[in-house]
């Protein structure tokens, strides 16, 4: 297993603690299920709000996140349960452990601060690293083989549809000439191609290109999507799921799968009786979305886009 350099170097604040365990622990014992472990902090505090009896099964793509995560939860013995490997496995997970349905599922989507600033893997425009940005990077090609397989078109539309970035032609000319001239090796080399079509200030560009890519390279809105439709299987009635998202479109994909969920029929309005036999698996919990209090987002930056969702299993 690849693990790169170990992700030791920058803290990582898990966002809205406190909020995320008032909505997501019903019950001080059993099993939560934290699909995006990272560096360990959201299930080192879901573990401190549980009897001994209450246990937490950790899933991360990134072995390195994993490593991270085993030194935190080092004094947590058989009370946690690790996994290398996508949230969309959890049910087999659980299966593992010799159970079908848990108590709780956290998603806190997205990057940690540790991968962002020390796996080696290129996901910052800051730092000059191979362009890789797989999370976990045993499986699937590093995004420098994979960009120049892309069409110009097809490269326009990802930055267009998942880093919501206006000047997405113009960049996807940039980029896939980079790439076809063999000039796309490096994170470094990304952020050139982004400059060399954004005059001024290109922070914002640099970010949604980033992103865009990071996005597309693990099939993130995908993998959310196939998360989400097993919660009503492993979720235990009366127990509840919490989501964290960091931008609009993970948002807007969570908000309509619970708002879908909660309906008893999906049969549009001018049809007189119901064909779909939809039945409600979700009770949303939060109708807005939960952010974080000004003070944490003074002292976490990084909170400041945090929204966080709830629904609990009917
Ligand atoms: C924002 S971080 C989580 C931080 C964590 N809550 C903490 O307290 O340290 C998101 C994590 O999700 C992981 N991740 C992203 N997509 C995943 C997926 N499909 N399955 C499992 N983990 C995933 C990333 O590798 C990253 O470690």
């Amino acid at each position: 297993m690849n693990s790169g350099p170990a992700l030791g170097a920058g803290p990582h604040l898990p966002v809205m603690v406190a909020e995320v365990l008032t909505q997501l622990v019903t019950t001080p014992t059993g099993l939560y299920v934290d699909g995006t472990l990272g560096g360990g902090g959201h299930a080192s505090a879901l573990l401190s709000r549980l009897t001994m009896d209450g246990r937490v099964l950790g899933v991360d793509l990134d072995p390195g996140a994993l490593d991270a995560a085993r030194r935190t939860l080092a004094g947590a013995g058989e009370r946690i349960s690790l996994r290398q490997g996508s949230f969309t496995q959890v049910p087999a997970f659980l299966e593992e452990l010799g159970v079908t349905t848990c108590q709780g599922v956290l998603l806190d989507l997205g990057i940690s601060t540790l991968t962002l600033e020390s796996s080696g893997r290129g996901f910052s425009f800051q730092r000059e690293e191979p362009l890789d940005m797989r999370f976990d990077p045993d499986h699937g090609r590093p995004l420098s083989q994979v960009l120049p397989r892309l069409s110009q078109s097809q490269l326009a539309g990802i930055i267009y549809r998942y880093g919501e970035e206006r000047r997405s032609r113009a960049l996807a000319r940039a980029i896939h000439g980079a790439a076809e001239a063999g000039r796309l090796v490096t994170s470094g080399d990304l952020a050139a191609a982004v400059r060399s079509v954004v005059k001024g200030q290109p922070v914002k560009t640099l970010a949604r290109v980033f992103q865009a890519l990071r996005i597309y390279i693990n099939g993130e809105l995908d993998n959310l999507q196939a998360a989400l439709e097993s919660l009503p299987q492993i979720l235990e009635a009366g127990r509840r799921v919490a989501v964290i998202s960091y931008h609009s479109l993970e948002d807007r994909l969570v908000k309509h799968f619970f708002i879908r969920e909660s309906k008893a029929c999906l049969c549009p309005p001018q049809i007189p009786s119901c064909q779909c036999n939809h039945q409600a698996t979700l009770k949303v919990v939060s109708r807005k979305p939960i952010t974080p209090s000004a003070e944490e987002q003074a002292f976490n930056p990084r909170s400041r886009s945090a929204k966080l969702r709830v629904a609990e299993r009917l």
